[in-house]
């Protein structure tokens, strides 16, 4: 389980506590916050789960696979440090506190 921070671009908060096992994305998914569209359901196939990770953050979460990087370039003004695609993260003890900011839009 992991309390994870989403914020809407517009800064509205949504502090989620999410089971282990599931995926970032499905955390906000299934609790309905806005701007997470997950159009492939978590393929890696969209790029519409993209998220900024805040920056404490960057470094203490599991590296970007070659498909996450590929996906990326597809998504709304990436960033290259701090972009990630949540369908691809996976929740656990150690990602208990994340937050992670929603972009303006998703492509
Ligand atoms: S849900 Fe499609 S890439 Fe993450």
């Amino acid at each position: 389980m992991a309390k994870i921070t989403y914020v809407e671009h517009n800064g509205t908060q949504h502090v989620i506590e999410v089971a282990t096992g599931l995926t970032v994305m499905e955390g906000a998914r299934d609790n309905g916050v806005p701007g997470i569209e997950a159009d492939c359901g978590g393929a890696c196939a969209c790029s519409t789960c993209h998220v900024y990770v805040a920056t404490e953050w960057v470094d203490r979460l599991p590296k970007k696979d070659a498909m996450e990087e590929d996906m990326l370039d597809f998504a709304w003004q990436p960033d290259p440090v701090r972009s990630r695609l949540t369908c691809q993260l996976k929740v656990s003890d150690a990602l208990d506190g994340l937050v992670v900011n929603l972009p303006e839009k998703q492509i």
